[in-house]
């Protein structure tokens, strides 16, 4: 299933480099100003799930832009089509495709493609994280003041749910430095490598995080919710970091709570 994961990813995310700057529709969804899709997502997304079906028929498929299926499977593959669309519509190339494949509940397989830099991340439950096929790990980072943070915003934060804006401006204060790639899947790929040393979202869906959680847990990090309660999948807050610094991250967004 790794393999197909791989394969797909590929095959989706050569798709988004070559279109990049060419988008001809954009969407506004569920009647969000900011919340995008364009007719690239959606191509993707029919190109991934083609490619599963072709492998595995019978299983379960959660798909961003709803190309799924239920067929009450042990297995359920979660798919990201284009994370970074606000990005992509702008031509910057941070984005990637994501996907994760769910046996029982429990994701066991994850892949993140980034088409720009050809970075392939991929784990197996229990087998470890890569990049490209060499082995990842997280940083070895132990202090807030000296890690380089990474987070999010959903697209209806001008309403600041969970306080999402206190919460960035507590862990600015308090981190070296807080980036905003506008990619959560490469987010969580880039907490695993140990480029950046921790990673918070307010509201993320499961597409988002579900490869990423995995590869960060096989990088030897940790991905929590806001509570300190291990990630799920369908959890929307999510934390994840090296470890080291997860009980600091903890203790700064419990200040907004
Ligand atoms: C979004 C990106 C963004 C994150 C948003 C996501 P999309 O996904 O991952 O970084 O902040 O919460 O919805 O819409 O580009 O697939
Ligand atoms: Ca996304
Ligand atoms: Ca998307």
């Amino acid at each position: 299933m790794l393999n197909v994961a791989k394969e797909a990813a590929l095959e989706a995310g050569k798709f988004l480099k070559y279109n990049l700057g060419k988008v001809k529709h954009i969407e506004r969804k569920l009647g969000q100003e900011t919340n995008l899709v364009t007719e690239i997502d959606k191509q993707s997304e029919a190109m991934i799930i083609r490619k599963i079906k072709q492998h595995y028929p019978s299983h379960d498929i959660l798909a961003e832009e709803g190309g799924g299926q239920k067929n009450q499977s042990e297995f359920r593959w979660i798919i990201d089509p284009l994370d970074g669309t606000t990005n992509y519509t702008h031509g910057l190339p941070i984005f990637c495709v994501s996907i994760g494949v769910e046996m029982n509940g429990t994701i066991v397989a994850g892949a993140i493609y980034d088409p720009s830099a050809d970075e392939m991340f991929t784990a197996e439950k229990g087998g470890g994280a890569f990049l490209n096929g060499k082995r990842i790990h997280v940083s070895t980072c132990d202090s807030l003041i000296t890690s380089l943070l990474v987070t999010g915003f959903p697209y209806n934060v001008k309403e600041n749910p969970h306080h999402a804006v206190e919460h960035f401006v507590n862990l600015l204060m308090e981190g070296q430095g807080v980036r905003r790639l506008g990619s959560a899947a490469l987010d969580l790929a880039y907490v695993a490598a140990g480029r950046l040393d921790g990673f918070w979202e307010v509201s993320l869906n499961p597409w988002d995080k579900a490869a990423g959680v995995l590869i960060v847990q096989e990088a030897g990090g940790v991905v929590t919710d806001f509570k300190n309660t291990p990630a799920s999948s369908y959890e929307p807050r999510t934390l994840a970091s090296n470890g080291k610094i997860h009980q600091q991250m903890l203790a700064v967004l419990g200040k907004a709570l």
